[in-house]
C-alpha cells in the first residue's frame, strides 16, 4: 500500500488509549471509526470527541470549521465487522489480554479488506504472538501510542519477523502524517524501548516505597524536583492505568517465571480494590473522574 492511498483508519477499543487515538487520526485528515464491545465506553469516547474539540475552539488552538470536519470525520460504531468493513489500517487498543487479542485479529481479518494492515497498541505483547492468527501475517505489527495519545508525541513502530517491508514502512510513514515521532524497533523484544525504561524506574521506586523507605508522594516528588520528569512514577501509574501495571506484570512473569516480574504489593492491593487510577477516581492518589 502506498501511505497516499491510506485514507480510513478503524481504531478497536474506545478506553484508555482508543479514545484519544480517534481524534489523533481524525485531527489529521483521517476517516476514523471508532468501537468498543462496551457500549458504556464506547459513549463515554462519543462525550470525550465533543468536549475536547469543543474545548480546542475555546482556547482558541481550532476554528469552528475546522472542529466541525474533524468530527465529521469521526463514527463511533458498536459492531467490529462494520468498524473494519473499509479500513485501510486498523489500530487495536483494547485490554492486555492476548487470548482477547488474538480472537479480535482473527474477526477483523474476516471483515477488513485483504489490502489493510492491523497494528497493536499493546504495551508489551508482540505481534509475532498474534499474527499468526490471521491469514495476513506480512501486514500484522506493534505500533505503540503513548499516554496521553493526543499530547505524547513518541511512537515505536516494531518490525518483526513476519512483517512485509511495506507494513513497517507504511506504519512509520503514517506515525509522520499524524504529527508524532516515530521511532523503530528492528526486533521485537518485551516492553519494546520505553516501557522497559520507565519500568526500571518504576520497579526501583515500588521497592523503595514497599520497604517503608519514603511515602509514594515523596518518592513522585524526588523525581519532579530533582530530575525534571513531568510526574512521578505514582502519579504516571494513576495515568496510564494500575490495572494496566497488573496486567503487564502478570504476563512478565507467565513468561519468565521469575518471581521478581510479579506485581507489586501495593499494585494487587489496588487492583483487586478496583482503585485503578484516574479512570476510577482513585489509585495512588485521589483524583476526580472528569472528561478532560
Ligand atoms: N488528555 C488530553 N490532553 C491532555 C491531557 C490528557 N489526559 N492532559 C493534558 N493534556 C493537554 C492539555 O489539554 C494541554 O493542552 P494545550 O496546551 O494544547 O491546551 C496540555 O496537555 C498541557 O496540559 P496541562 O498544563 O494541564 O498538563 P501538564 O503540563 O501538567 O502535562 C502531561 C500533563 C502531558 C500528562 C504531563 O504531565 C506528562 O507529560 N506526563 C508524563 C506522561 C508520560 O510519561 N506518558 C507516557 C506513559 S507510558 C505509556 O503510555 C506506555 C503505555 O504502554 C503504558
Amino acid at each position: 500500500m502506498d501511505i497516499n492511498d491510506l485514507k480510513n483508519i478503524s481504531i478497536i477499543g474506545a478506553g484508555n488509549m482508543g479514545h484519544q487515538l480517534t481524534l489523533v487520526c481524525a485531527l489529521s485528515g483521517y476517516n476514523t471509526v471508532c468501537t468498543d464491545i462496551n457500549g458504556e465506553i464506547l459513549k463515554k469516547a462519543e462525550m470525550f470527541a465533543d468536549n475536547y474539540l469543543k474545548d480546542r475552539v475555546r482556547k482558541g488552538k481550532l476554528s469552528e470549521e475546522d472542529a466541525e470536519d474533524v468530527r465529521k470525520r469521526i463514527s463511533f460504531v458498536s459492531e467490529l465487522k462494520e468498524a473494519v468493513s473499509k479500513a485501510d489500517y486498523v489500530i487495536e487498543a483494547a485490554i492486555e489480554n492476548l487470548e482477547l487479542k488474538r480472537k479480535l485479529f482473527a474477526d477483523m481479518d474476516r471483515s477488513a479488506p485483504a489490502h489493510a494492515v492491523f497494528a497493536t497498541n499493546s504495551s508489551r505483547i508482540v505481534s509475532s504472538r498474534i499474527a499468526d492468527a490471521t491469514s495476513r501475517p506480512g501486514k500484522v505489527c506493534n505500533l505503540h501510542f503513548f499516554n496521553p495519545a493526543l499530547v505524547m508525541k513518541l511512537v515505536e513502530v516494531v518490525k518483526a519477523p513476519h512483517c512485509d517491508e511495506n507494513t513497517v514502512n507504511v506504519s512509520f510513514k503514517l506515525c509522520e502524517k499524524l504529527g508524532e515521532i516515530p521511532v523503530l524497533l528492528n526486533y521485537e523484544i518485551d516492553g519494546f524501548i520505553l516501557n522497559r525504561v520507565l519500568g526500571a524506574l518504576a520497579k526501583e521506586a515500588l521497592w523503595l516505597y514497599e520497604k517503608g523507605i519514603a511515602s509514594f508522594e515523596d518518592i513522585d516528588k524526588a523525581c519532579l524536583y530533582g530530575a525534571g520528569h513531568p510526574m512521578g512514577p505514582f502519579r504516571l501509574m494513576d495515568l496510564t492505568g494500575i490495572d494496566l501495571e497488573y496486567f503487564m506484570k502478570s504476563e512478565a512473569f507467565k513468561n519468565s517465571g521469575d518471581r521478581a516480574d510479579l506485581p507489586s504489593p501495593g499494585v494487587v492491593e489496588r487492583y483487586i480494590k478496583g482503585d485503578y487510577g484516574e479512570k476510577t477516581g482513585r489509585g495512588w492518589y485521589e483524583h476526580t473522574v472528569k472528561v478532560k
